[in-house]
């Protein structure tokens, strides 16, 4: 392992190195309106039930939409989507239809009433499950009740947002899984 020389570096700007899990959409649906917002802010909270908790500024229209259905579809883009994430994330469904805009397919959920979007390799179906960090944080915990995820590729060419305009995309896998404890896998 190497020995790296450091400097100081912006508080503000760690998160350029906290990122990227996968740059997700979501999708949501309120009143026979639907709509679609780029998210990286997320993180994993509990294995069963399957929380994950996401960041949705107040500022955005999706967050008044999720807030008053309590529910939303986290979809997984891979980098042929890369221009749409970015286009669909500089722009506000308060002003256009994005499904149309961006030429997406909604697709009816089984679980929720937002649309998943067909185009992307996965789609959660979730349920606002813990509201009570909203009004402080934006920070929504979400209980994923319903996945569909695409067979294959096994490990799709998804795209990671590290700040500054720039993503990563997944590439190369080591797999370590026989150094596991079970239960962590
Ligand atoms: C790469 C990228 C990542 C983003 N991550 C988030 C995020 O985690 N949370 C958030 O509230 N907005 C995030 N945004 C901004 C929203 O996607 C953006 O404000 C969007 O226009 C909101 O759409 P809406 O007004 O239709 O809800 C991100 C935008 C981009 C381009």
């Amino acid at each position: 392992m190497k020995a790296y020389r450091k400097v100081d570096f912006p508080a503000a700007k760690v998160r350029r190195f906290l990122e990227p899990g996968p740059i997700v959409l979501v999708s949501s649906a309120w009143r026979g309106e639907t709509n679609i917002m780029t998210m990286g802010w997320h993180m994993v909270m509990e294995f069963e039930p399957s929380l994950i908790g996401c960041y949705i500024w107040d500022q955005n229209h999706s967050h008044e939409m999720i807030r008053r259905s309590k529910e939303c579809v986290i979809n997984i883009p891979t980098l042929d989507m890369a221009s749409v994430v970015v286009g669909i994330g500089n722009s506000t469904g308060a002003e256009i239809d994005k499904f149309a805009k961006f030429k997406l397919t909604a697709v009816r959920g089984t679980k929720v009433s937002a649309p998943l979007i067909k185009e992307c390799y996965a789609n959660f179906e979730c349920k606002v499950v813990d509201a009570s960090l909203v009004k402080r944080y934006s920070l929504f915990v979400l209980q994923v009740v319903k996945a569909h995820v695409a067979v294959s590729p096994r490990y799709p060419r998804s795209i990671h947002y590290r700040g500054d305009g720039v993503f990563m995309v997944s590439g190369r896998h080591i797999n370590l899984r026989s150094r596991f404890r079970p239960e962590y896998l």
